[in-house]
This record gives C-alpha cells, sequence and structure tokens, in this order.
C-alpha cells in the first residue's frame, strides 16, 4: 500500500475527483512514496501527464523557516520503491517522475514551456521556496488551474494566496493541513 506522511488526504480526493485537466499537465513538488501523487492521477479527467518532481537523495536541507537543516527518509530506495508501485501508470504514459530538486526542474527548458492544470505544493516547506514555485506555475497555469498547498500553517501562506491573487487565484477552502487555490 503507498503510504503518505500527512493529514487531509480526503481533501486532496475531493479537489481532485473528476477535475478537468483540459488536457493540459498536473505535478506535484515532493512525491516521497507517492500518495499525493497517486490520488491525483486516480481522480482528474483528461490529464495530458502527471509530473512528479524530487530529488529524493535522503538530502539534508532546511525544512521549515525557522529550523536548521536535517536529514529525513527521502532516500533513493524510497525513490525505487515508488517507480515500482507506479510501474502501471507509467507504462500507461501517465507518470513521469523528473528526478530533481524545485529549483532544477523550474530552471529546465523541457518544462519552462509547459502549461499545468493541477498543482500539489508539497516538497520544500519554507516560504521563500514555496512562493517561488508558486510564481512560476502561477506563469503556467491553464485556465481554472487549481493549487493545493500542503502543511500551509508551516509557511506564510496568506503572503502566498495574496501574491497569486495578482495572477487571478482565489483561496477556495481550508482544511487543517491542505489549502486549494483556483485560479478564476
Ligand atoms: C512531505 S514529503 C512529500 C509527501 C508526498 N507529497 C505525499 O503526499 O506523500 C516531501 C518530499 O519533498 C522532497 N523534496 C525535498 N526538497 C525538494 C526540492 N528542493 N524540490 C522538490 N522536492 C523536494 C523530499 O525528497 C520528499 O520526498
Amino acid at each position: 500500500m503507498i503510504k503518505g506522511d500527512s493529514k487531509d488526504y480526503d481533501l486532496l480526493e475531493k479537489w481532485t475527483k473528476g477535475f478537468d485537466c483540459q488536457g493540459y499537465k498536473s505535478c506535484e513538488i515532493g512525491v516521497r512514496a507517492g500518495l499525493g501523487s497517486k490520488i491525483i492521477m486516480d481522480n482528474v479527467v483528461n490529464n495530458y501527464i502527471h509530473v512528479g518532481v524530487d530529488p529524493y537523495g535522503n538530502l539534508k536541507y532546511q525544512h521549515y523557516d525557522h529550523t536548521g537543516a536535517i536529514t529525513c527518509d527521502y532516500t533513493d530506495d524510497m525513490r525505487d520503491t515508488m517507480l515500482n508501485d507506479f510501474k502501471s501508470y507509467r507504462n500507461q504514459g501517465k507518470f513521469t517522475l523528473c528526478n530533481m530538486t524545485d529549483t532544477k526542474f523550474m530552471n529546465d527548458t523541457e518544462h519552462r514551456h509547459s502549461t499545468f492544470a493541477f498543482v500539489h505544493f508539497d516538497g520544500p516547506h519554507m516560504s521563500k521556496d514555496v512562493m517561488t514555485e508558486a510564481i512560476w506555475f502561477a506563469n503556467r497555469a491553464a485556465p481554472h488551474t487549481r493549487f493545493v498547498f500542503d502543511d500551509h500553517p508551516k509557511y506564510e501562506m496568506s503572503v502566498i494566496a495574496y501574491a497569486l491573487e495578482l495572477y487571478g487565484f482565489k483561496t477556495k477552502e481550508m482544511g487543517d493541513n491542505k489549502c486549494l487555490l483556483e485560479k478564476q
């Protein structure tokens, strides 16, 4: 069974169920064992492909604004298990892993020209990183795009939501851990 490490997966399911990606891509930043990506792939419709972005490699990095750098359990073995669990999705062309950091992904020419209809932000949880990702994806957002942010109490979500208003996003629903913003 594919495991998650967070809360509000029921909300992620609700916000993806039947959501029409209009032939554009979906994305999850921070895949870990794969539960978030699985829920997205199982529930959205008309998705070009789901892109997972994760460097794995058991990196030591600063997770939150006011903490030091730590190592978690995001190993290459975890990546390999996830890739095996997602074999049928990969064989059907529904999933691809970009085994790299968010920064590398956002600078990669291949992805800079993509359009995304659904994004789950669940990688780095420092405010400046989430803000950088949010603006990058807002510039590549399809009409009616949905953004879901995990662990929003851990960073400056109100500042990020305010900035996203400039790109036409409105906050639609707040869970304890995840929140949904939608492009109007
Ligand atoms: C909280 S876990 C993701 C949980 C997953 N979305 C789920 O629902 O089960 C965070 C993940 O972010 C990844 N990560 C860490 N730094 C990253 C970065 N700079 N860019 C992308 N992903 C990163 C970690 O390797 C880890 O797998």
